[in-house]
């Protein structure tokens, strides 16, 4: 099972649309997925049109424990395979968990919660638009972590500010924790600015750091957002876009997945 975090500083980059673009990519290859909605403001869940249940991330958080994590997961409208994907939804009572002060020492309960956790090959964290406790506890539960960020001169300075995070949290309570790269989203090519920021990325953090290709600014991505539906299942050519860069992404991360496992058996 690989868990991945979806992660950025900002809001509004595109976190939520590339976690659940991913699990798209996943359903359509046959894997079995879970997504972790871990932003008390929900989208993830509306998106995947859950069928509500009285728990949620917040019960998980409240009580780490593999029972109350398979007690909690619910099925989603997303039913078109060959896989699946199940949702931990998120509600409004998680940002009671996200006020971690750092005065005490901190101890992950996502990652004690979903250590016996099985039936999945997949796990996608979406994390809220903040470096609060909340994006710790995803950090501190996964194998990957992917910074999203846009073309934009606060973009730059977010993904700067993840990635310490996330150097941060592989020096303390996760050393398997790998960072996969930076995905650039909502890119346009033609427009000066936006070749310039991207360039900005790679001389600040080597030309290895963007998962590669971008992602293009895409309607699509909209609708589907509006529909609850996969973008893969969006019939438009802008849909097709993004689901060609997705799949894309989403070898790069499995394989990168395999390599760190590989690594830690050796
Ligand atoms: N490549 C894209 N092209 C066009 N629209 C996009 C693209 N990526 C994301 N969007 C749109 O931008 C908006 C914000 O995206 P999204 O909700 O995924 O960001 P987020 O980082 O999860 O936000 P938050 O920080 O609030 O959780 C959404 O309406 C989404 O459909
Ligand atoms: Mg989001």
């Amino acid at each position: 099972m690989t868990v991945i975090s979806v992660l950025s500083l900002k809001g509004g980059v595109g976190k939520t649309s590339y976690a659940l673009g991913i699990a798209g990519a996943a359903l359509k290859r046959g894997l079995s997925v879970l997504v972790i909605d871990l932003d008390p403001q929900g989208n993830a869940s509306s998106i995947l049109r859950s069928r509500k249940r009285s728990h949620s991330a917040a019960t998980v958080l409240g009580h780490p424990t593999a029972d109350t994590l398979r007690e909690s997961i619910s099925k989603t409208a997303w039913t078109g395979g060959p896989g699946s994907v199940d949702v931990l939804t998120s509600d409004p009572e998680l940002i009671r968990h996200d006020s971690w002060t750092g005065s005490r020492r901190f101890v992950p309960k996502l990652a004690r919660a979903l250590k016996r956790l099985e039936g999945y090959d997949l796990v996608i964290i979406d994390c809220p638009p903040s470096l609060g406790a909340l994006t710790r506890e995803a950090l501190a539960a996964s194998d990957l972590a992917v910074v999203v960020t846009t073309p934009s001169y606060f973009g730059a300075q977010g993904a700067e500010r993840a990635i310490d995070e996330i150097n941060e949290i592989r020096a303390t309570v996760n050393p398997d924790l790998e960072f996969a790269g930076i995905v650039l989203n909502r890119l346009r090519e033609k427009t000066d600015e936006h070749r310039y920021r991207k360039r900005e990325l790679v001389e600040i953090h080597g030309s290895g750091v963007l998962l590669k290709p971008t992602l293009p600014e895409r309607v699509a991505l909209q609708q589907a957002e509006s529909t609850g539906e996969p973008i893969q299942a969006v019939k438009s050519a802008g849909a097709r876009d993004i689901s060609k860069v997705l799949d894309k992404h989403l070898n790069k991360l499995l394989k990168m997945a395999k390599r760190t496992e590989t690594d830690a058996s050796t």
